[in-house]
């Protein structure tokens, strides 16, 4: 795995053409998703590692994608803890018990990995599929990300209750992080023992905080969970929205890839950063909507202004939506693998 594109390039290594894979690949984009999906619930499908390992190999084998990710999902981590999880169609995830107290926050586990035992089985299926075929990517949550589902209870718009616990309530809040940090540094340790070549962290909704609630909310126990892998030669992914924004700090926290979102010029970012820490990114996912004309244009675009870049990994500012049109992602990856330096 050492030699291929996306390992050099998250590793900072010279590629003849930059790797590509997207955020949301396994996705409801794809009918043969839907397939899957209309036979189990969204919980079903991750915790069955055939089905899951399924899921994984559908970007792999319709669209010969460069590294397969994990069929899961962040908030599993918080479910482990004690969140009694559900996902909707058209509503999304729900903790059915939300953490807002003291004694809500002391009741969350954190010997939690045996719950999680399904994820370690499911990578030891998909790497058989692979047979070294292409790497794997781990991944979890951030601490803040899944805190915000934990509190809020679901989905949120302006992240009120969250914000106001660690505005009103920070000693609450750390407690409340610290215990998600030590889940997520265990989970990710149990991933790479079961065999993922790269772990992305997943800080989606980051760009909520303002820059030192950022540094002492997230930031710091991002920093916690890299510093305690057992990663050996696995390249570490961070990913916010707001990357455009924190990718300095980010960088203080040492991944090795900074997944940035699409309202940066990434290679500005990539200058800002210190020698060895590469960018992954950022096509806006709307462009997949668009004609193909504007897709190639776009692509083109960006690759001209990375061109001589060691360390670029092409994916999007965030997730593919699920009603973007197959066809479009398929014609990105095969123009992008076209692509040489
Ligand atoms: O990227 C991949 O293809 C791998 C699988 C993956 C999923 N979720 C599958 C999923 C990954 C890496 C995630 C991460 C995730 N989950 C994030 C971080 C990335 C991001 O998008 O910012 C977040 C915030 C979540 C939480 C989550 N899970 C939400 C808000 C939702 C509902 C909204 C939505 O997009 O559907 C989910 C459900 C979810 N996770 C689905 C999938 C394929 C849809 C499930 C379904 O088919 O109903």
């Amino acid at each position: 795995m050492e030699n291929s594109l996306f390992i050099r390039s998250a590793f900072s290594l010279p590629v003849e053409r930059p790797p590509v894979w997207m955020m949301r690949q396994a996705g409801r984009f794809m009918k043969e998703y839907w397939e899957i999906k209309n036979k189990y619930s969204f919980l079903e499908m991750c915790k069955t590692p055939e089905i899951a390992a399924d899921v994984t190999m559908l970007p792999v084998n319709l669209l010969d994608i460069d590294a397969a990710i994990l069929f899961s999902d962040i908030l599993v981590t918080g479910e482990a803890m004690g969140g009694d999880l559900s996902f909707t169609n058209g509503i999304g995830p729900r903790f059915a018990n939300p953490v807002r107290t003291k004694a809500d926050v002391d009741n969350l586990q954190t010997g939690v990995l045996d719950k999680l035992q399904y994820v370690a089985d499911a990578i030891r299926v998909i790497r058989e599929r692979l047979n070294g075929k292409i790497p794997l990517i781990g991944f979890a949550g951030a601490p803040f990300t899944v805190m915000s589902y934990l509190v809020e209870g679901g989905s949120s718009k302006d992240f009120k209750l969250t914000k106001l616990m660690l505005h009103n309530e920070p000693e609450l809040a750390h407690r409340l992080l610290s215990k998600i940090a030590v889940v997520t540094a265990d989970y990710l340790n149990l991933q790479i023992e079961a065999g993922v070549n790269a772990v992305q962290i997943f800080d989606s909704w980051a760009q909520a905080l303002s820059w030192d609630d950022y540094r002492e909310f997230s930031h710091y126990y991002i920093e916690q969970i890299i510093s305690r892998l057992n990663r050996k030669d696995i390249p570490v992914i961070s990913f916010c929205k707001g990357s455009s924004v924190f990718a300095p700090m980010m960088a203080e926290a040492a991944p090795d890839v900074i997944s940035v979102d699409w309202n940066a010029d990434l290679l500005t970012i990539k200058r800002q950063l210190p020698e060895g820490i590469a960018v992954q990114g950022n096509l806006d996912p709307h462009i997949l909507y668009a004609d193909k004309k504007v897709i190639k244009e776009r692509i083109l675009q960006l690759f001209e202004r990375m061109r001589g870049q060691d360390g670029f990994i092409f994916n999007l500012g965030h997730g593919i939506m699920p009603d973007i049109p197959f066809d479009n992602v398929k014609y990105a990856v095969e123009l992008i693998k076209e692509f040489s330096y």
